[in-house]
């Protein structure tokens, strides 16, 4: 047995990680990452923000039902998953939250307030005995509600110690039961990160009885080194988020702390229950639901990872792997991603590999849809991987009835060539049951043709803002994945052109006040699709993210954020 403390980690990817630039989940994509986190073995999961919109809140309440109690991979663990919910110091948050998590069998209302001169100056225009104030006051009140408490002093890696040390001590004494220390813009180096936690602990009333905790963002590459600081001086929960996507530049990478961790056991004073084989996995979810790509040399879920592209490496590596890995694929799962099933496979094997995938909970329509798909992939490549499963079952959760899309493709033709494009398509408006036909011309392409006749068939302007295309895995018969970002441009018919002084806003990012909103802002939706025919990819993410705009419009997805984070 060990005598090390155990590290809890807090994991803040569908909180943090969904407001990166042009991530927007639907209810169903955020419950299927809770479900995998939870696998994971994460201990706190933040589900959101539930005061920010209604899509916000029925996330969070539905991963507190539905998520809350699982015990599927937590065996070793023992318990289920704490599901926390983000609140400012105020207390209409702090009840939303509340509200959104009070189903869960474990829960934590997660407030902050700013504590830096900069923030209370510029932003709250409070002075620092109101800070104070504000922040006792919160905490008393989530405390009648919850026993399991955190408090942030948001922009605390900016902030003078000795006020952050009269701040935290008087929520310690309110009932905080967690103390979370965020480096809000990436702006600590790793000595100055960790000294501080070591100065904050030493100088706080109280400190021993509190978990403290490590928030920190990556402006400056250095959010991983900071945390593992933080660790060495005293924090013994760590936030972080899958791949670490978050606000720009990102959050702390989960798999890379937990991977430093379990390399290096005799160095770090703590250890971790983390399901490790699980990474290469849910990171590849995270990516294919969020949009976000994984960059190929990203350390431990990149695609390069394990790669050894030069002869003297490969020489190594062939005669003794410890040569030039310090960590053995399989420890993160991706020896996994070459596993195969060909056309040949059967139900049973095709179910056993979604239940090792951790998508063993299909319903039987579900189960069904999800071999078709595989059939259909089966028939026109020879090798499915694992990474195409993921990729086959991401669209399945985006398309799937928890939120049913408005269009779907019922046919599609394309003809290309050394002259123009022409697409048509056919499409069904599952609202009123209506089948639509046009067909459009494409000066650039085949992707231009398609997507122009789908603008007209939706009756909409689209502007197109992102499109990513890759190929999972290898060969001519790889599976494209691609990757749009859109918005609705507005602009048509008033005679100017929605130009780029329009200010970008996702659906699920923080936005301004009501009273200072850009007047022009303007709202962006991601969408993605795969196929093994880059031109039905491509048709497939392009009306993915259509449909989240229809279905933002109707209110059946996240709206706008109504506050800041
Ligand atoms: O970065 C930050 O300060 C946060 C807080 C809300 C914890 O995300
Ligand atoms: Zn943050």
């Amino acid at each position: 047995m060990t005598n090390k403390d155990k590290l809890i980690i807090f994991d803040t990817t569908l909180r943090d990680g969904e407001q990166s630039p042009g991530v927007t989940l639907t209810i169903h994509e955020k419950i299927e990452i809770a479900k995998q986190l939870s696998r994971l073995g994460v201990d706190v999961l933040e589900a959101g923000f539930p005061v920010a919109s209604q899509g916000d809140f029925d996330a969070v309440e539905r991963i507190a039902i539905e998520v809350g109690p699982l015990m599927v991979g937590r065996e070793a663990i023992g318990k289920p998953v704490t599901i926390a919910g983000l609140a400012r110091a105020v207390p209409a948050d702090i009840q939303r939250c509340y509200d959104a998590i009070a189903k869960a069998p474990h829960k934590r209302i997660h407030t902050f307030l700013a504590t830096s001169d900069i923030h209370l100056q510029y932003k709250l225009k409070i002075n620092r005995d109101e800070c104070v104030a504000r922040a006792v006051a919160a905490v008393s009140f989530a405390k009648t509600l919850v026993d399991d408490v955190e408090f942030s002093p948001e922009d605390a890696g900016r902030s003078d110690q000795d006020f952050l040390c009269r701040v935290l001590s008087a929520v310690i004494e309110a009932g905080a039961t967690t103390l979370n220390i965020p480096d809000t813009v990436g702006y600590n180096m790793p000595e100055e990160y960790g000294s501080m936690i070591k100065y904050l602990i030493a100088n706080t009333k109280g400190s021993d009885k509190v978990i403290w905790s490590a928030h920190c963002h990556n402006d400056l590459g250095l959010a991983t080194a900071n945390t593992l600081s933080g660790i060495m001086n005293g924090i013994r929960q760590v936030e972080v988020t899958i791949n670490g996507i978050g606000e720009r530049a990102g959050n702390t990478a989960i798999e890379e702390v937990v991977m430093a961790i379990h390399t290096h056991p005799a160095f770090f004073p703590v250890y971790h229950t983390i399901n490790t084989p699980l990474f290469f996995r849910i990171s590849q979810l995270v990516s294919s639901l969020s949009g976000m790509v994984v960059q190929s040399n990203k350390a431990i879920v990149g695609a390069n990872a394990f790669l050894h592209e030069s002869g003297i490496h490969q020489d190594g590596v062939l005669k003794n792997k410890t040569t030039y890995e310090i960590i053995s694929p399989e420890t993160v799962g991706a020896n996994t991603i070459n596993l195969v099933l060909g056309k040949h496979s059967g139900r049973a094997a095709f179910r056993s590999r979604l239940q090792e995938l951790g998508f063993g909970e299909l319903s039987d329509e579900e189960f069904q849809i999800a071999f078709n798909s595989f059939k259909a992939l089966a028939d026109s490549k020879k090798r499915v991987t694992e990474q195409d499963l993921i990729a086959l079952l991401s669209d399945q959760v985006s398309a799937s009835a928890g939120d049913k899309p408005t269009f779907v493709i019922k046919t599609l033709q394309v003809v290309s060539g050394t002259t123009f494009a022409t697409a048509t398509v056919q499409l069904q408006n599952t609202a009123t049951g209506d089948i639509l036909l046009d067909a459009a011309i494409g000066k650039s392409g085949p992707i231009e043709a398609v997507f122009l006749a789908i603008q007209r068939l939706v009756s909409k302007k689209i502007r197109l803002l992102k499109f990513d295309i890759r190929a999972v895995g290898e060969g001519v018969d790889a599976l494209g994945q691609v990757s749009v970002k859109i918005a609705e441009d507005k602009s048509v018919g008033s005679g100017s052109d929605s130009g780029d002084d329009v200010v970008e806003e996702e659906p699920s990012s923080s936005s301004s006040s009501s009273n200072n909103k850009p007047q022009n802002h303007r709202v962006t939706y991601h969408g993605h699709g795969a196929d093994s025919d880059i031109i039905q990819a491509a048709t497939k993410a392009y009306l993915n993210a259509i449909n989240r705009l229809v279905a933002n419009e109707n209110g059946r997805v996240q709206g706008e954020r109504k506050v800041d984070v």
